[in-house]
């Protein structure tokens, strides 16, 4: 295994030994290609530069207490970016291509699995982007589809903390009708400014709300949110967000532990009413809540008074992380343990 300080690891690139290739061209996909390089040699119209033909996934690779090594859910993964790809006219790559890539990055890279007692993982980066080049807008004819990954850090290194989160109407993340239920590039990009606000205010994120109305949570930063009251799980529909795989998970892990489940739009003022308050995605699982300030009404939703995790929040975390690190049964078939 690599020497590596893997407590101490952050949530940045790291080289690896290897990533995996596929090129779309002449109408098809062509078979998976190892690759050591960390560049590609890319056409200067390429669409992916000029107008963000691009789309990119999140998942993660966890060693058990066994020392096999585990990968959460990743036919999910494969299936979102055929989202991303019909929303963004981008050939669309088959689900098994994705599995045996994902299979095939970690199998190569398995020295940077970091070690069970770590509380670190292997977190992988799928990305398909165009590379035809055009100048007028339209999509590509050809296509790049790479896998790499990086080892990443525990993502609570003082333990299982809550954070704050701030409301700011002046920013949008995504329209109603747009791309916010797409994982691609741009709607990052349309993050960076109120991120980076939300941070030099001391906050961990923006709390985002609908763009339309101002009336309905939308998201949490790069996270879902959901609230907890009268032992009920309550999550946010809206087409302006993307479905969380985390939060598809926790669902059926809040239901099957008694609680009763909701997804619907979920108005601000509600807010008021939650017990406890997360934001989950495959960084954090869970991160919980200490409070919303709304910024704009002068106003805190307090979540956390004594600034621990409420106890609902952390059983779900300890549950879903239990399964992804094998210390607990696998009864819905969500890991591929790695041969
Ligand atoms: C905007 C946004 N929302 C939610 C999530 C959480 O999704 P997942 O649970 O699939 O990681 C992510 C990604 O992590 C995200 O980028």
């Amino acid at each position: 295994m690599e020497n590596i300080d893997w407590k101490n690891l952050g949530f940045g690139y790291r080289k690896t030994d290897y990533n995996i290739r596929c090129y779309y061209r002449n109408g098809a996909w062509g078979e998976l290609e190892e690759s050591s390089s960390e560049f590609i040699n890319l056409h200067m119209a390429a669409t992916t530069l000029h107008y963000g033909q691009e789309a990119f996934e999140g998942l993660k690779a966890f060693r058990g207490r066994d020392g096999k090594i585990r990968i959460f859910r990743m036919d999910e993964n494969a299936r979102r970016l055929q989202d991303s790809c019909d929303g963004t006219l981008m050939a669309r790559l088959p689900v098994e291509k994705f599995q045996e890539a994902v299979k095939r990055v970690v199998k190569l890279n398995e020295r940077f699995v970091p070690p069970y007692e770590s509380g670190a993982s292997l977190y992988i980066r799928p990305i398909l982007f165009g590379t035809g080049p055009q100048v007028g807008v339209k999509p590509a004819e050809e296509y790049l589809f790479i896998v790499f990954v990086t080892p990443v850090g525990p993502y609570f290194k003082g333990g299982f903390q809550t954070t704050p989160f701030v409301i700011m109407r002046e920013y949008d993340r995504s329209a109603p009708l747009g791309m916010g239920k797409y994982k691609v590039g741009g709607n990052y990009a349309a993050s960076l400014v109120a991120g980076e606000r939300a941070h030099q205010l001391g906050y961990s994120n923006i709390f985002y709300l609908d763009a339309k109305e101002k009336k309905y949570i939308d998201e949490c930063g790069a996270a879902n949110f959901f609230g907890i009251r009268n032992n009920t799980y309550i999550t946010p529909k809206s087409s302006s967000i993307l479905p969380s795989i985390t939060n598809k998970s926790l669902m059926v892990l809040a239901e099957e532990m008694g609680l009763k489940v909701e997804q619907r739009p979920v108005p601000v003022e509600e807010l008021s009413t939650f017990e406890e308050a997360g934001a989950c995605g495959t960084a954090a699982v869970i991160s919980p809540i200490e409070r919303i300030d709304d910024y704009d009404e002068n106003k805190t939703y307090l979540f956390s008074p004594d600034g621990k995790p409420g106890a609902i929040c952390e059983k779900l975390y300890k549950k879903l992380r239990a399964i992804q690190y094998g210390d607990e049964p696998d009864p819905h078939g969500w890991i591929t343990v790695l041969e």
